[in-house]
């Protein structure tokens, strides 16, 4: 298998029950073009592997751009104290011990490399007043850790390694929606994957042998998200589908600020670096309420404590005049907010009109990223389908039940690296896969269903209402009862989604594609309330009324979801033991 190769187009207007493909070809196919993705393209085309990512919207639009504040890495330039060992320490600790320590060892140690790589890049990071790499602190993080341009640091972390791609003139596909990973009927490796593209409607055949699925996450599936439009849980879906172990979906992250009006931005990140650069949070009555649930850290703490926190004040009656809390960071000064802040100083005077200089910001929380996801090996990502890779929010295993804020972009660095390397080394010594022509075939008559349904539902519709029922029985605090509910209502949806019905043509239809990434947030849903339902104990961003504590004798275990039969069964494993010099990192922890 040589190099990417294009064979044709399949050109405007495709019949909705056309049944060809475009075919394509590559060593190593990439799912997604933000970080992870781009990280890891650029690895494997340096490994000599014929590399071609694909994305479901358009380069330079991934969710990776909304990452804000910062990227962990324990460089030590404003706190010279700060070591790999204390950014371990702290992201198994805050991780409440569900976390992979072998992962976390190798995110310590390594994000080091990557960002000082990513200034090698071109990336323009704020300095000290000594010329080197600023940083800033972040919730539960023992020492200003992150590294940070302003308050847009995913944005600059994407323009920055797309050069890189494009320097290297690795192919990239936009509008393109992966469907279905391709296993050798005889070996049981990847031997493909299955698409659309959804600019023209035509079928894509990709020939590959690895497949690196970094498709970010799910935070589409709750009413409330800081998460773009694209965060609609594909990866989780296509691997299981594949065959693949899903691990902690149970764990759910909510950001404790986000923005709550008007309605349009409700959801919309404001980032913990407004906590980090001193913002105050404050209730009705002014109290700076962070003092009664953590005296010692304040609006610092873990990001699950201060989510928790938000919460009670609003459902405990003290919440700002539209429900939720204010943020103060008045007190830094215009100049400083502008220079520190300028995306949340122009986001709230754009979308709120409100001059944050001036006026106290109104947030809650907001569902914000999935610890959960692919199980993977440490090392190599690998996940338990062979020749299927998994990287950053896509995988699971690193953040354990809650991330600290900063380590996602970590995350996507240096295991975005090792995935594309981890590839490019496994195509180089396996043979190609064999397609099966019935895959194919079955697979485009699943994704032309929804074009011969007639008066069927409105997937978009199905999608809201897949996220009311999330938000509904899956939120902050979950109760068995009502997690039986969620699971019940879940899977009505699941069977009114047959019938889903996508009007129109197949050139750019988003009901079409809505009515796939439906399914997918369908399958998504159910691992997350299955495996919430399992956990019958409270653990960082899982929180049970029924089970409010943390239970170390039986749930020190990771929540497995895999397939049983033809349904979805959970199965416990034991979270792995540190050795016994990083063991002594974490006592007391
Ligand atoms: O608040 C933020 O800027 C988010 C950062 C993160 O989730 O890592």
């Amino acid at each position: 298998m040589s190099g990417f190769r294009s064979k044709g187009h399949p050109g405007k207007g495709v019949a909705t029950d056309d049944a060809s493909y475009e075919t394509m070809t590559a060593d190593v196919l990439i799912v997604g073009s933000g970080g992870a993705g781009l990280r890891a393209a650029i690895e494997s085309s340096d490994a000599g592997a014929s590399t071609l990512v694909v994305c479901k919207t358009l380069l330079g639009k991934a969710h990776t751009v909304m990452a804000e504040g910062g990227i962990a890495a324990a460089l030590g330039n404003v706190d010279p104290g700060d070591s790999w060992q204390v950014h371990l320490r702290d992201t198994i600790v805050e991780g409440q011990r569900l976390g992979n320590w072998r992962m976390a060892e190798i995110l310590a140690k390594e994000a080091i490399d990557r960002v000082y790589e990513l200034e090698e890049y071109g990336a323009l990071f704020d300095r000290t007043a000594y010329g080197k790499i600023m940083q800033r602190p972040f919730g539960a993080h023992t020492y200003r850790r992150l590294c940070y341009i302003g308050d847009r640091t995913g944005l600059e972390l994407i323009r920055t390694l797309q050069d890189q791609v494009f320097k290297r003139k690795i192919p990239v596909m936009d509008d393109v929606e992966v469907t279905s990973v391709f296993k050798d009927p005889a070996t049981g490796r990847v031997s493909g994957a299955f698409g659309i593209n959804i600019r023209t409607g035509g079928f894509l055949l990709f020939r590959c042998k690895a497949v690196i699925i970094a498709t970010g996450g799910c935070g589409r599936v709750y009413e409330v998200t800081s998460n773009s439009y694209e965060s609609t849980g594909d990866g989780a879906a296509l691997a299981y589908r594949a065959g693949a172990d899903l691990m902690d979906m149970e764990m759910i992250q909510f950001h404790p600020t986000g923005m709550i009006s008007p309605a349009g931005v409700r959801g919309m990140l404001v980032t913990e670096a407004v906590r980090g650069e001193g913002g105050m949070l404050t209730n009705a009555s002014g109290e700076r309420f962070m003092e009664k649930y953590d005296p010692k850290r304040m609006e610092l703490s873990a990001r699950d404590v201060v989510a928790r926190s938000i919460y009670t004040e609003m459902v405990e009656g003290r919440g700002s005049s539209n429900g939720g809390v204010y943020l103060d960071i008045r007190g830094r000064g215009a100049d400083y907010i502008k220079k520190k802040l300028p995306s949340m100083y122009s986001q709230f005077l754009e979308f709120a009109g409100i001059d944050i200089t001036k006026d106290r910001m109104e947030v809650a929380p907001t569902v914000h990223y999935q610890m959960g996801g692919i199980r993977v090996e440490p090392d190599s990502c690998r996940s338990t389908v062979p020749g299927l890779f998994a990287a950053g929010e896509a995988a699971s295993g690193l953040h354990g039940a809650n991330r600290l804020g900063g380590n996602s972009l970590a995350d996507i660095l240096v295991f975005g690296r090792r995935a594309g390397l981890a590839a490019a080394e496994y195509a180089r010594t396996a043979q190609p896969g064999r397609v099966a022509e019935y895959d194919a075939g079955d697979e485009m008559a699943r994704l032309l269903a929804p074009f011969k349904v007639k008066g069927g539902q409105n997937p978009f519709a199905l999608k809201e209402k897949i996220a009311s029922v999330m938000w509904k029985y899956v939120g902050i605090v979950r109760s068995g009862e009502g997690l039986a509910k969620g699971l019940e209502e879940m899977l009505a949806i699941a069977a009114e989604s047959k019938n889903l019905e996508a009007k129109g043509g197949r050139t750019y239809n988003q009901s079409w594609v809505d009515s796939i990434q439906a399914w997918n947030m369908l399958l998504v849903c159910e691992a997350i309330i299955r495996s919430a339902i399992e956990r019958k104990e409270s653990r960082g961003a899982h929180t049970r009324s029924d089970y409010p504590d943390r239970d170390d004798a039986h749930w020190t275990v990771n929540v497995i979801v895999r397939r049983k039969g033809r349904g979805m069964g959970c199965e416990f494993m034991p979270v792995q033991k540190p050795p016994p010099e990083l063991e002594s990192l974490f006592r007391g922890g």
